[in-house]
């Protein structure tokens, strides 16, 4: 189906699931990306969240076309990783499944932050797909990072809104260690190194990404967002800025 086509086929779908209140039995499209593990952990449990809410959920895993080890070993390749992010490298990813030609009830964006930028296979699918997939869709940003997270949401404001998609919120996870130990704890793990085991760096940094609160946040995120669906209230009402969420 062509580009328009398939727009007009979801803004129909859109009126349908308002007129009709297809809100009874809600869907929702995970379509997301991580590199080293963090965002499906918390794509997971905001899954588990909304099925307990009765909500039916669709995962699209995005792949890059060529393989993306993590970690990438060696201080080198971490720096040039850091740099190429730095200037939003597209990265090639294969094609969609045809779970994305399907209209939900919302969309779920998840990905991590690089070089203060969504990650290149973000980036990618915003370029290439982003209209056909998100436009006229409800979409809701899902953004893991060790803690800057304002930038890359300015900058994926901006494609969202090129792309016709509609948002109204956004969900940040940010790591919880403390600084200068996260960055340099999160840079030495993309290296390939163990920190957290280091008998000095492993004083200030005793685990990689998100703790377990957090997690255990994000599967509360997914009810509230189930209720939400189920109720037809507003998403924007939903306060996802909590200390746990961005400690
Ligand atoms: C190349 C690269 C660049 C990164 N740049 C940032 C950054 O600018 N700001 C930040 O808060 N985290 C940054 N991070 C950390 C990741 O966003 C963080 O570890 C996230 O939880 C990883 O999610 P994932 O496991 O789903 O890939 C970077 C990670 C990588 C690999």
């Amino acid at each position: 189906m062509g580009k328009y086509g398939r727009l007009h086929r979801v803004m129909t779908a859109r009126q349908e699931i308002v007129s009709v209140g297809l809100k009874k039995n809600p869907r929702v499209l995970f379509l997301y990306f991580s590199f080293s593990g963090q965002t499906g952990i918390l794509v997971n449990r905001l899954s588990e969240g909304l099925k307990e809410q009765g909500v039916e959920v669709v995962f699209e895993k995005l792949r890059p076309a060529r393989h993306l080890r993590f970690p990438v070993n060696g201080f080198l390749r971490t720096i040039a990783m850091m740099l190429t992010t730095f200037c939003r490298i597209r990265v090639p990813i294969k094609e969609l499944s045809s779970k994305c030609d399907q209209v939900y009830n919302l969309i779920i964006l998840a990905g991590p932050t690089w070089s203060y930028n969504p990650s290149g296979p973000i980036l990618y699918f915003l370029d290439k797909y982003g209209s056909d997939v998100l436009g006229g869709q409800e979409v809701l940003p899902l953004i893991s990072c060790r803690g800057y997270w304002k930038q890359h949401w300015w900058g994926l404001r901006r494609k969202l809104k090129k792309c016709g998609a509609h948002y109204s919120n956004l969900i940040a996870f940010t790591h919880p260690n403390p600084e200068p130990w996260c960055t340099i704890g999160v840079f030495l793990k993309i290296a390939g190194k163990n920190p957290e085991r280091s008998n000095f760096i492993g004083k200030y940094y005793t685990r990689f990404g998100h703790s377990n609160d957090q997690t255990e946040e994000a599967s509360r995120f997914g009810k509230l967002i189930g209720e939400s669906l189920k109720g037809g209230t507003p998403l924007a009402e939903i306060n996802f800025r909590t200390d746990l969420s961005l400690p």
